[in-house]
Order: structure tokens, then sequence, then C-alpha cells
């Protein structure tokens, strides 16, 4: 396998991937623009390094994880090298699957998929589809190769901005509110060390409650909320400050983003 671009989320994909040992070291390809990031990935991970066009035509699953906005000069750098038994998975935001056949003139199955950081520790959530040319077989080669970092949907392309928005941006948000809530705890008195730890696992805790219970959040809310106790005087202050709107339009707004670095080019 070769990763063209191996960056924040390369780097996730190669942590995790050798981690679970679905491969080893010598069986990974990357690539990077400076010499300095391809000597880093080669002294921590002990993959081999090289150039695009070489990449593609050792490797027969390419990962495309540079910025949208390179996408179409790495496609055409790298287009004439790719054929029908290669498999392309492109991890990145806003480029259509329609976008990646024209600049790769047709030759090779494409799958999209929308991943996010904490695959580096299995816990990721990847949304995937695939155009005309993905057969079941690489769909299933995908999700086996996603799943062992974490979860993983088959999902209609339309809603990729809106996942990217969502679950790949997600992390981000719900560190500011980690962050946050530490905060209190430590205006509160709590060390800091302790506020973070205990405002990470309260948050890990109600999204595995969410997970394995399958039950609607704002059930799980009410189970908290005593009434006329301390919970429902917090919630009072979070709707004060708006925090559903306000996370609402957090993806709505990086959704709207998504798509648009689809469309820009460096
Ligand atoms: N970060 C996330 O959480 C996340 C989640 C889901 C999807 N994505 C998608 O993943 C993609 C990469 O994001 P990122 O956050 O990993 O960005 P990043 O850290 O900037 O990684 C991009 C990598 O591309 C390399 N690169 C630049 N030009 C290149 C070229 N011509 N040939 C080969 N490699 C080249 C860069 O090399 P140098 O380091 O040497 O400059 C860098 O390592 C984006 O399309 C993004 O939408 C990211």
């Amino acid at each position: 396998m070769c990763i063209l671009g191996a960056g924040k989320i390369g780097e996730a994909i190669i942590e995790a991937t050798l981690s679970t040992g679905l491969f080893k070291p010598e069986q990974l390809l990357v690539t990077a623009r400076t010499r300095k990031r391809l000597e880093y990935l080669q002294t921590a991970f002990g993959v081999s390094t090289t150039d695009n066009r070489a990449g593609v035509r050792e490797a027969d699953v390419i990962i495309l994880a540079v910025k949208p906005q390179l996408a179409k000069t790495v496609l055409t750098e790298v287009a004439g090298e790719l054929n029908s038994s290669h498999l392309l998975i492109s991890v990145m935001a806003g480029t259509t699957l329609s976008q990646l056949e024209e600049w790769t003139v047709g030759s090779c199955p494409l799958i999209r998929a929308m991943p996010n950081t904490p695959l580096r520790i299995k816990k990721g959530m990847t949304a995937l589809c695939g155009n005309g040319k993905a057969g079941a077989h690489h769909l299933n080669f995908a999700e086996s190769l996603f799943n062992t970092m974490g979860r993983t949907r088959i999902m209609e392309e339309r809603l990729f901005d809106a996942v990217t928005g969502l679950s790949a941006s997600g992390p981000a948000f719900i560190y500011i509110m980690i962050e946050s809530l530490a905060e209190g705890g430590v205006k509160a008195g709590i060390p800091r060390h302790l506020a973070t730890e205990l405002a990470a696992q309260a948050c890990l805790g109600s999204a595995s409650m969410v997970l394995e219970t399958g039950k609607h959040p704002a059930v799980l809310k009410d189970e908290v909320t005593t009434p006329a106790g301390c919970t429902i005087d917090g919630i009072l202050k979070l709707e004060e400050g708006g925090i559903r709107v306000t996370l609402i339009k957090a993806v709505e707004e990086a959704a709207r983003k998504a798509g648009a670095l689809g469309k820009e080019e460096s």
C-alpha cells in the first residue's frame, strides 16, 4: 500500500495499520513534499519513502491524502502509472468521485473515504463510497481496512461534505468542549490534570452510552437530570449560551467549507 501525501491523516493511518499488524513497515510506501517529512516517517515508523509515480508503480492500493487543492496536480502526475489493477482510496475532503475519475482518466476503481484522526487509536469513524468501477470486493477491502481503525459506514456520496463537517472536523469541536469543561473544573478548584481527565472520561463514557445503549441522547440526558438538582442549573447555562445552535452551525459551516475545498485549486 502507498500513501501519497503522508501528513496528519496519513500518519494516523500508518500508525493504525502497523499497530493492528495489518501491514508490516516494509509493506508501506509513503510520499510527502519535503525530505524532512519523509525522514521523520522513515525514522518513526520504518516505512519506505518514495516519490508519487514510483509509489503508484510499486503498490496495488493507493491512499491519496494530500490537501484537496493539490489533488489535480498529484493525480495528473501519476495518472500514467495507474491501471485497472490499482485501487485508489481518496481521503480528501470535498473532492468528488467524478473529479477523481476525470483526473485519473477513469483508469482504476475509486473509493472515497472520510476518516477522522481518532483512527490512530482504533476509535476512528470512516464513511465510504465507491465509483462505478469499484466492485463489492473493493468496498469490502476498504471497509475491512478502516474497520481495523474503528467504525465504518458505507454512505451515499451526496452526504460526504456533511460527514466531513460532523465526524472528520468533529474531534476538534469535542476537544474544545473537553478543554472548556476542564476549565470549569479548574474554576471549581480541581487541579488541571485531574480536571482534564474527568472531562475527557465523561465525554468518552457519554459517547459510549449513546453507542452501546442505543438510547436517544435526550433520554440519557434526562437520566442525569434530577428534578431541582444541579444538572438542570448547568443545562440552563448551556442553553443561555446557545450551545445547540452553536454546534449545529459549526457542523453546517464545516460541511459548507468541505464542499468549497473540492472546488479550489492550488
Ligand atoms: N486531518 C484530519 O483530521 C483529516 C480527516 C479526514 C480527511 N482529511 C483529509 O486528508 C487530507 C490531508 O489532510 P492532513 O490534515 O493530513 O494535511 P497535512 O498534514 O498537511 O498532510 C498533507 C501531506 O501532503 C504532503 N504533500 C504536499 N504536496 C505533496 C505532493 N506534491 N506530493 C506528495 N505529498 C505532498 C505534505 O508533505 P509535507 O509534510 O512534506 O509538506 C503533507 O505531509 C486533506 O485532503 C484532508 O481533507 C484530514
